[in-house]
């Protein structure tokens, strides 16, 4: 499939897809949303697909948010059908059953951190800018980043971001948990894909369980929870990959994974 907004490359298990947009700082408008979403179904269905990345082409930002000149001028509902537009690729990336990394550099805003923070790992520059900032157009986080923020940093930070709509530096950002890693700009894509190297190793359908557990359990009460993670458990028992794994450590040599 042919996009004129993303970038698609494979590499090692690898499927690294960067938002094509420099020029606008990435943003999302409905061609990206639509373009994206369509990546995102095929990279569901394709087993040589083990790992996501998610970037933003250009030094100056990962996403700078939704398309704002595209806003300008919906009606309530037409706004209400793009923020479900996009709140269900947030949706689906988040339940995509494969881990996604958000390589994250400049500007991550709005739009912008709502993608990020749907992704399941997020590894930034330093010189990293992360934010809410809708309040300053008047406006609603709408893809998702008042819920995603108040889980991931809890509600004191969503408030303050959402409310005062000053981004934040790398450094705060990781110390409330929003970023997984923070390294020099030159090492932001070495460090992506050494975690995404990692986790294309490693055995797909434990990864796609604890990620059900993480997300899904997070969100039920703990009883029913703790059943998810037991089911989770049990399944795994009967994947050729965990007898694998466990093989490799009693003969003491490497695991090799293949995803059954
Ligand atoms: N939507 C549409 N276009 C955007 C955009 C967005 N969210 N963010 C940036 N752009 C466009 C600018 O309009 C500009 O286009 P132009 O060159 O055709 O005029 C281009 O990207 C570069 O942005 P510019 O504002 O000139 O860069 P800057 O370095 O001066 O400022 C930001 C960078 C990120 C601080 C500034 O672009 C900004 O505040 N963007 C909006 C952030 C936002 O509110 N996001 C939430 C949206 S809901």
């Amino acid at each position: 499939m042919s996009y004129t907004t993303l970038i698609s490359q494979d590499h090692a298990g690898v499927r690294r897809l960067t938002i094509d947009r420099a020029d606008k700082l990435n943003a999302l408008n409905r061609q990206v949303l639509t373009e994206l979403a369509s990546a995102v179904q095929q990279a569901r269905h394709d087993d040589s697909v083990r790992v996501l990345v998610l970037a933003g082409a250009g030094e100056k930002a990962f996403v700078a948010g939704a398309d704002i000149a595209e806003m300008a001028d919906l009606d309530p509902a037409q706004a209400q059908d793009f923020a479900r537009q996009g709140q269900a690729l947030m949706r689906a990336i988040e339940t995509l059953g494969k881990p996604v990394i958000a390589r994250i550099q400049g500007y991550a805003l709005g739009g912008g951190l709502e993608l990020a923070m749907a992704c399941h790992l997020r590894i930034a520059s330093m010189h990293t800018r992360l934010g809410q900032p809708e309040i300053n157009l008047g406006l609603v986080p709408g893809f998702g980043g008042t819920q995603r923020l108040s889980r991931l940093c809890g509600r004191g930070a969503a408030l303050e971001l959402c409310l005062l709509g000053a981004p934040i530096d790398a450094a705060r950002a990781q110390a409330l948990g929003l970023l997984t890693r923070v390294v020099e700009p030159e090492q932001l894509d070495a460090e992506v894909e050494r975690v995404a190297q990692q986790l294309a190793r490693s055995a797909p359908i434990a990864l796609r369980h604890i990620l059900a557990s993480v997300i899904e359990g997070g969100e039920c009460a703990l009883d029913q929870a703790l059943l998810l993670e037991q089911q989770a458990f049990a399944l795994c028992f009967a994947s050729a990959d965990m007898r694998e794994g466990t093989r490799a450590f009693i003969e003491r040599r490497k695991a090799v994974f293949r995803g059954a």
